[in-house]
């Protein structure tokens, strides 16, 4: 993810400003730049690669200004490289910008802006912030950033640095975290907390729709419409390390807490605004391309592959397509019927895994379009596919994969309703209730993130448990495997998932006494039959935790515990449904004394066969 460090104070500020970003490389970052006031003009400097690299631009003679912004970038738009690199300058070169989070509009406002005789240097998004400041700057920087931010969408944390007003910084965030640090005659802004603990535990949390402008004399903050507003100072008391976490015990539930953010900005660029269609510029199949499909494989590993389950049920209904879901590791030896008209997506978090590259690879071989879906902008598996849909969830640092599985499944709903948008198998009705409704969804999830403390309690119940089964139907079979497998990897505790229906054929000889089964039965079209395979595991004195649609009254008479999640489309249902798992196997692993961030025997990128 990327970092944002600013200084103004009486000393230089290049150091500091590289120590900055240093304690922010935890987050992942690709290419890191610092912008500067040297003898009275700006000077950028930037590179792709560590901190070392800038380093080494840097040199020895770093220039003695004392006002400074820097940045490390985790791609988003374009690829890692000296240009796409922040900070990013306006056409005079005078104006620098560092920016975490995506402006949505960003093409709409790269296109007023050439018309405007703007000239770009990157691909990034970033990029038009530069050149709107330049465009509205008449003599006063704040002023110039307020025009702008009424014109941006999209989320924003971003730091403005003016040659023209040389003693100042002026700052603004939406839906992007950003911190002002209060020294003594020197002020910082860091996009999380650890950049700062070095030299100031006061701090302002800056709120959305806020600017803060920082001098030497000291720091102003005002709302969206310029007013000033009291500041109260936050008091920093966290460790180090607590920091780094964002105040959260474990890196997987500051993620699992990251979801909403992480889903919005996967998805709001891509539904128009008036739900009517998907846009996904990134797909560059014609509509005839799109309409020879004649089968989808989708191949992946672990969580991935899950996700992929996920997909194949929402585009089989909304695209009618057939889908087949594949593991990375049997597809490349299984000599798979490819022919032209298949339609391979790739699935994976890193874009890094052996198993799926090689299968990504024997898909081309054969002559198969490949379409990936990775959070990484410039991995392996983001450069060898034809197409590619970006998750934006940021790096994720815990083993278990938590926001990435999320904004992978956002990904398959929108590749389901723009394939079937293209081929005309989706009711135009039936669509726009969907994408209206995944707006509403990081909202939902963030409800369910509310009401941790109750999947909390619920988990001390798990501490002496060896085995526990997960079953659903139709989505929520695919979401009990990935809920089954949280819960094995992080806690230890042996977990498997089955369709509802399937348990009487064998398992169900396992079923036995205060043996816990989580339910899932959010398909109301499905609610019926899986309230009968309840009983089943019941009447074996298995101790039940279903799952259903706030509002459902039926659930409670047949299970020991119902977990509640907000009421959606039964299609959408799998983007909230696993919040609740996450949340349980983070707190049982957490009672049985395990290794959250790091479970036993597990790496976070699976590099090898
Ligand atoms: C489990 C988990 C793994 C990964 C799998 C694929 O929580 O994270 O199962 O999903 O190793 O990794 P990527 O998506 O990087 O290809």
């Amino acid at each position: 993810m990327c970092g944002i460090v600013g200084y103004v104070g009486d000393k230089t500020a290049v150091p500091l400003l590289v120590e900055g970003l240093k304690k922010l490389e935890y987050r992942g970052y690709d290419s890191a730049g610092v912008a500067v006031l040297d003898e009275g003009s700006l000077t950028v400097k930037k590179s792709v690669g560590k901190l070392a690299a800038l380093e080494s631009k840097l040199g020895d003679e770093m220039p003695q200004t004392t006002v400074g912004i820097g940045h490390t970038r985790w791609a988003t738009h374009g690829r890692p490289s000296d240009r796409n690199s922040h900070p990013h300058t306006d056409c005079t070169g005078k104006i620098a910008v560092v920016h975490n989070g995506i402006i949505e509009n960003y093409l709409e406002l790269r296109e007023w802006l050439s018309g405007q005789e703007h000239a770009f240097s990157s691909e990034t998004d970033t990029e038009v912030l530069p050149h709107l400041v330049e465009e509205f700057y008449t003599g006063n920087l704040e002023e110039a950033v307020h025009r702008v931010l009424g014109m941006v969408k999209g989320s924003y944390a971003m730091v403005v640095l003016h040659q023209d007003e040389p003693d100042k910084l002026v700052a603004a965030r939406k839906d992007s975290p950003l911190v002002v640090g209060l020294g003594d005659g020197e002020y910082f802004i860091a996009s999380d907390i650890p950049a700062l603990l070095n030299h100031t535990r006061k701090t302002y949390i800056l709120n959305d729709g806020e600017v803060a402008v920082l001098t030497r004399q000291g720091v102003k903050i005002t709302d969206s419409k310029g007013n000033v507003i009291p500041k109260q100072v936050f008091q920093v008391n966290w460790s180090a390390e607590a920091a780094e976490k964002g105040g959260y015990d474990h890196f997987m539930l500051k993620e699992i807490h990251e979801q909403p953010r992480a889903l919005r900005e996967t998805i709001s660029s891509r539904l128009a605004a008036d739900n009517t269609h998907v846009i996904l510029r990134e797909v560059g199949m014609t509509a005839e391309e799109i309409n020879k499909i004649r089968n989808i494989r989708i191949v992946a590993c672990g969580t991935a592959s899950y996700a992929g389950m996920v997909g194949k049920n929402v585009i089989e209904k909304l695209a009618r397509i057939p889908v087949e879901v594949d593991i990375a590791s049997e597809f490349r030896y299984c000599d798979p019927l490819l022919t032209p008209e298949t339609l391979v997506v790739i699935i994976s978090q890193s874009g890094e895994t052996a198993d799926t590259l090689a299968a990504l690879r024997e898909a081309k071989k054969n002559g198969c379009r490949v379409l990936a879906v990775t959070n990484v902008v410039g991995s392996s598996v983001s450069r060898e596919a034809d197409d590619v849909i970006y998750t934006w969830a940021g790096p994720e640092i815990a083993v278990a994969s938590t926001k990435a599985y999320i904004t992978q499944l956002a990904a398959m709903y929108l590749l389901a309703l723009y394939l079937g948008q293209v081929r005309g198998t989706v009711g135009q009705e039936l669509a726009q209730e969907l994408i209206a409704e995944l707006k509403n969804i990081p909202g939902k999830v963030q409800r369910i993130l509310d009401g941790a403390p109750l999947i909390r309690d619920l988990s001390q119940t798990f501490t002496d448990v060896e085995d526990a089964f997960f079953i659903g139907r139709g989505l929520d079979y695919a979401v009990s495997m990935e809920g089954s497998l949280k819960l094995k990897e992080i806690s230890y505790i042996h977990a498997e998932a089955y369709a509802a229906g399937e348990l009487k054929h064998g398992t169900l000889a396992l079923i036995v006494d205060k043996v816990p089964v989580i339910a899932l039965a959010t398909q109301e079209s499905l609610f019926e039959k899986t309230l009968s395979n309840i009983q089943e595991v019941r009447a074996r004195d298995a101790k039940v935790i279903g799952m259903v649609f706030e509002g459902n009254n039926q659930m409670k008479k047949s299970a020991d515990y119902v977990l509640y999640i907000p009421r959606t489309h039964q299609f959408l249902a799998p983007l909230l449904s696993v919040v609740p798992l996450q949340l349980l196997a983070y707190y049982v692993s957490l009672a049985r004394g395990c290794d959250v961030d790091k479970p036993r025997n597990l790496a976070k990128s699976v590099t090898v066969e």
